[in-house]
C-alpha cells in the first residue's frame, strides 16, 4: 500500500467509496469536489496494487487548527491499517504547517471510526446534538474529537 498525494483523476473512486463506505450521510460528488478542490485542503489517497482503497481530506481550522474534514477506506480493504496510516501521514502535514490541534467530528455511533481516533490519541472535547442532518443508528448526534500534536 502506498499513500499518495491526490490527484483530480482519483475523484470518480473517491466517490464509490464514499458511497460503500458510509451507511448514512455520504459526500455527493459536488461536495467532495469541492473539499477535495479547496485550495487550502491536503488531500491523500491510499493505493493497493491498482486500486484506489481509502482517502482523506484535511482543512485547516483557524489559526491553530486543521480539521479532518473526511477520511473513508472502502470497507473491502477495511481493518488493515489504511485508516490510520491516512491519519498518521494528515497529522504529520499539520503539524508541519505548524497547527497545535487536529480537529474532527464524528457520529455519536460510528464505533469503528471513534475506536480508531481513540487509539490515535484523540479525546472528546465536545457532544454535538442534532449535528446531522440524517439518523445513524438512532442518533443525530456527533462528537468533537480533539488531538494536540506536539511541536517538531
Ligand atoms: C473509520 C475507518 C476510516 C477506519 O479505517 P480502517 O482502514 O478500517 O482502519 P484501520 O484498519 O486503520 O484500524 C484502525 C483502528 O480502528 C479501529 N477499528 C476499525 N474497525 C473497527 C470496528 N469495526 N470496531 C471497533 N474499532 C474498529 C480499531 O481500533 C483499529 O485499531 P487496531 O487495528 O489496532 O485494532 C473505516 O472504518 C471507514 O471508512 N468507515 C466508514 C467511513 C467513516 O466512518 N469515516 C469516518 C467519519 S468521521
Amino acid at each position: 500500500m502506498i499513500i499518495r498525494e491526490y490527484r483530480q483523476d482519483d475523484l470518480e473512486a473517491i466517490v464509490r467509496i464514499e458511497e460503500r463506505a458510509f451507511e448514512v450521510g455520504a459526500y455527493t460528488i459536488h461536495m467532495l469536489r469541492t473539499i477535495l478542490h479547496d485550495k487550502d485542503s491536503y488531500s491523500l489517497v491510499a493505493v493497493e496494487g491498482d486500486t484506489i482503497a481509502g482517502y482523506i481530506v484535511i482543512l485547516p481550522l483557524d489559526h491553530v487548527s486543521a480539521d479532518v474534514e473526511s477520511i473513508a477506506v472502502d470497507p473491502d480493504f477495511g481493518g488493515r491499517g489504511i485508516g490510520k496510516a491516512l491519519m498518521n501521514q494528515g497529522e504529520e502535514w499539520i503539524r508541519k504547517r505548524g497547527y497545535a490541534y487536529s480537529v474532527l467530528e464524528v457520529r455519536d455511533r460510528n464505533e469503528s471510526a471513534i475506536g480508531m481516533y481513540l487509539k490515535l490519541g484523540y479525546r472528546i472535547t465536545e457532544k454535538l446534538p442534532d449535528y446531522y442532518e440524517l439518523e445513524y443508528r438512532g442518533s443525530r448526534d456527533g462528537y468533537r474529537m480533539i488531538k494536540k500534536l506536539s511541536s517538531q
